[in-house]
């Protein structure tokens, strides 16, 4: 049953609420537009608010999902880190998508609602704020989700949740390297930078 668990959540991640939105919208692969990206922060870019809000709720769920289905079936807590895990792995790397999804934020944040809600709120709000500050929605994900595995240490000590932290802050940040250069670079996409798609 347990590895049922994780496997039913990497196919839990695999369903790109930004994919599947743009291409019934639109017919076009979002892949091909704004950041490449399949997430919220592109998918508002490309297609707006409206539709960036459900992504956002759509992915999240995701996350929410499949630590509630471990936490009611799985029979030991390792299982249920690994089905958060693989949730999230299932949206950055997607079978049924050639392995090119998104950048697992709005799927860490569900995972991590269900799983330490103090931590995952500290981290939202770290990451929301420097994101009203700056306007650099991946300075804001990164940040939150690289203090990740401090504040569970801060919180937990040295353990499962701190190793669970860590590999969601390892998957976030490799997700993010090419934003992480533009940063560097100066010419990162700032919120409200709009690349329709015509
Ligand atoms: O979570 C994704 C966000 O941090 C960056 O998205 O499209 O600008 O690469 P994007």
């Amino acid at each position: 049953m347990d590895f049922i668990l994780v496997i039913l959540s990497y196919f839990i991640g695999n369903i790109s609420f930004a994919y599947l939105l743009v291409k019934w919208k639109t017919k076009k692969d979002i892949r091909n537009f704004g950041s490449g990206n399949a997430g919220t922060t592109n998918v508002l870019r490309v297609l707006g608010k409206k539709y960036a809000v459900l992504v956002l709720l759509g992915d999240v769920f995701k996350g929410v999902a499949a630590i509630l289905l471990a936490k009611a079936f799985a029979s030991n807590e390792i299982t249920v880190v690994l089905s958060g895990l693989a949730v999230i792995a299932g949206h950055n790397w997607p079978a049924f998508m050639g392995f090119r999804g998104g950048k697992g934020i709005a799927t860490s944040i569900g995972v991590f609602m269900m799983y330490d809600p103090m931590a995952a709120l500290i981290c939202i709000g770290i990451g929301v704020g420097l994101i009203a500050l700056t306007r650099y929605v991946s300075l804001g994900s990164i940040t939150g989700v690289a203090l990740l595995p401090f504040i569970i240490y801060f919180l937990r000590g040295v353990g499962l949740p701190l190793a669970f932290a860590l590999v969601i802050s390892v998957f976030s940040v490799y997700r993010h390297r090419g934003n992480i250069k533009r940063l560097l670079q100066g010419n990162e996409n700032k919120l409200g930078q709009k690349k329709p798609i015509e």
